[in-house]
């Protein structure tokens, strides 16, 4: 990103990070929602924060914008103080709630034309069609909010976020509940806007969705577990993975689990994945059990999944039930 950008207030964007944090810490009551969170999203990335329900990605999220002030822990985002300067941070970010409401009987563009009053925008009319123009939506302008697919629906909150023409987006869960194909063409439509420069935070729980971000974060119980590219993640365990084809994969799954070498079993469906640190005890494992069985057994790369359970296991035996 060149240093000619200016923001709002006329200042240049340093180069540096879109979202920079530093050890967030929430409680509510006493449960310890967000641990010591640190992260940090490069101008243009599409950033994956990922995590099982409850982990602490909306709060988290509401911190990073200066919507919640965190009980320890500090940062910037777009450059500007978390804590200090959440009115500079809410003009300049979209923000998509989990919950993005809209107005059933409203068309798309009287739903758009509502937000834009709402924060009282000067150019209503011109921000309207240059959000309905970028987001596809021009053609179905005047259809019914209410009878539109869930993927068009979600197309509409994102333009609503968008009306300000945001730098930096954070969306929490877009594709919740939303249609596989749907789901591609909304990830299509976040990757043509990091293009344009956009960054984006964008939480899921989809583990297939991790593959399509640039950088990824993994939470659970609050506590930030791996950071980086999915190639980063996946070498930083070491894990080996074998694939195991064949009848009874939950018996063989735990008689699996039993054996020195493996340090977890995941059935897929059809398939059985055993991975362990120790690759020579593993593979050993894996000879003994299917000595005299009909199993298809494969060495396969390990993939994001096999690593956020593993780590999620790891965490759930010091925090699980702590938390
Ligand atoms: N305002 C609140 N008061 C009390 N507990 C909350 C509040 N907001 C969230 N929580 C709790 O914090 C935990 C993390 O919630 P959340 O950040 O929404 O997780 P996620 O978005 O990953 O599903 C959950 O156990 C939730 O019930
Ligand atoms: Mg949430």
């Amino acid at each position: 990103m060149s240093t000619t950008d200016l923001r709002d207030d006329g200042r240049a964007i340093e180069p540096g990070y879109a979202i920079d944090v530093q050890k967030l810490n929430k409680r509510f009551g006493d449960k310890h929602v967000v641990n010591d969170v640190s992260l940090r999203v490069a101008h243009g990335e599409i950033f994956g924060f990922l995590g099982p329900n409850g982990s602490g990605k909306t709060t988290s999220i509401r911190m990073m914008c200066g919507l919640l002030t965190p009980d320890s822990g500090s940062g910037t985002c777009l450059g500007y103080d978390i804590r200090r300067d959440s009115e500079q941070i809410k003009r300049n970010v979209g923000y998509m709630t989990q919950r993005f409401s809209y107005w059933e009987d409203l068309t798309i563009r009287e739903n758009l034309d509502f937000v834009a009053r709402i924060y009282e925008m000067p150019n209503r009319r011109e921000a309207v069609d240059r959000a309905l123009e970028s987001l596809g939506l021009a053609s179905r302008a005047s259809q019914l909010t209410g009878a539109l697919s869930g993927g068009w629906k979600q197309r509409l909150a994102l333009a609503a976020c968008m009306l300000h023409e945001p730098k930096l987006l954070l969306l929490d869960e877009p594709t919740a509940g939303v249609d596989p194909n749907a789901r591609r063409d909304f990830w299509e439509e976040l990757h043509r806007l990091a293009a344009r420069g956009i960054s984006v935070l964008v939480s899921t729980h989809y583990m297939d969705e991790a593959e399509r971000c640039h950088k990824l974060a993994y939470i659970a119980y609050g506590k930030l577990l791996a950071q980086g590219s999915a190639a980063d993640i996946i070498a930083s365990q070491d894990l080996q993975t074998w694939a195991i084809h064949g009848e009874q994969l939950t018996a063989l799954s735990t008689q699996l689990r039993a054996m020195p070498g493996v340090d977890q079993t995941v059935v897929f469906g059809s398939v059985l994945h055993a991975s362990g640190r120790d690759h020579a005890a593993l593979a050993a494992a894996i000879e003994r059990v299917s000595a005299g069985r009909s199993l298809r057994t494969e060495r396969i790369g390990t993939g994001l999944e096999d690593v956020f359970i593993y780590l999620m296991s790891h965490v759930a035996d010091n925090y699980g039930a702590a938390s």
